[in-house]
């Protein structure tokens, strides 16, 4: 049976986190999103057209291990606000949140466009210190130079990118559950989660 979690919210806010954990719970498969748009924006930066380079992207493009970087990061933003590069990755994000046995995806668009009929909306935040503090760590944990500026800028800068855009902005789907993470242990947030899944699952 498909059943859908829809994880949506800026950059670093701990979707992913969330999401994986909601996936190891519930065993559903588990798809970032965001790793789409940035395999596109790497493959933009060794000097591909947009559009092509979404519509030929390959399952390794989504493991090279340079995709997080700050390089990347805006590449996958600003190729993010590209209609036709969204359209080429939608079916695949479809077909993946209505696969039986259940899925959870985030990004930025899940609950509005991807899967208005996800059984589970979250909408994810935390302040930009916070987000700003966990991405710095997880890029200095990876060996990473970024400085805590040049993370914070980053961020602020692909917020206000993918909020602005016209093209399937980041904004909360009216029925999701909004989940601030600030002040929350990555325990408690999950917690929060399962229980908003539970709560889905009991009305089904
Ligand atoms: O989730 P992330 O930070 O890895 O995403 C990288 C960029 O990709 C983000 O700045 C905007 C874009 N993105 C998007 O537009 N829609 C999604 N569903 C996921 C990511």
């Amino acid at each position: 049976m498909a059943f859908t979690i829809a994880i949506d919210g800026p950059a670093a806010a701990g979707k992913g986190t969330i999401g994986r954990a909601l996936s190891r719970h519930f065993g559903f498969a588990h798809l970032d999103t965001g790793l789409l748009y940035r395999a596109t924006g790497r493959r933009v930066l060794t000097g591909l057209d947009p559009v092509e380079a979404a519509q030929s992207l390959r399952a390794e493009d989504l493991e090279a291990d340079d995709l997080r970087t700050p390089d990347v990061s805006q590449a996958a933003s600003r190729v993010a606000a590209i209609p036709e590069v969204r359209q080429a990755l939608l079916d695949f994000q479809r077909a993946f949140a209505r696969r039986a046995g259940g899925a959870v995806l985030d990004g930025r668009d899940i609950g509005t466009v991807i899967c208005p009929e996800a059984e589970v909306k979250l909408f994810v935040t935390a302040s930009d210190e916070e987000r700003a503090r966990r991405r710095h760590k997880e890029l200095s944990d990876g060996g990473h130079t970024a400085t805590l500026d040049e993370v914070m800028d980053d961020l602020r800068q692909r917020d206000a990118r993918d909020s602005a855009r016209a093209a399937a902005p980041l904004k909360p789907a009216e029925d999701a559950l909004r989940l601030d993470t600030s002040e929350m242990t990555i325990d408690q947030a999950v917690a929060a989660a399962v229980a908003e899944v539970d709560r889905a699952k009991a009305r089904l």
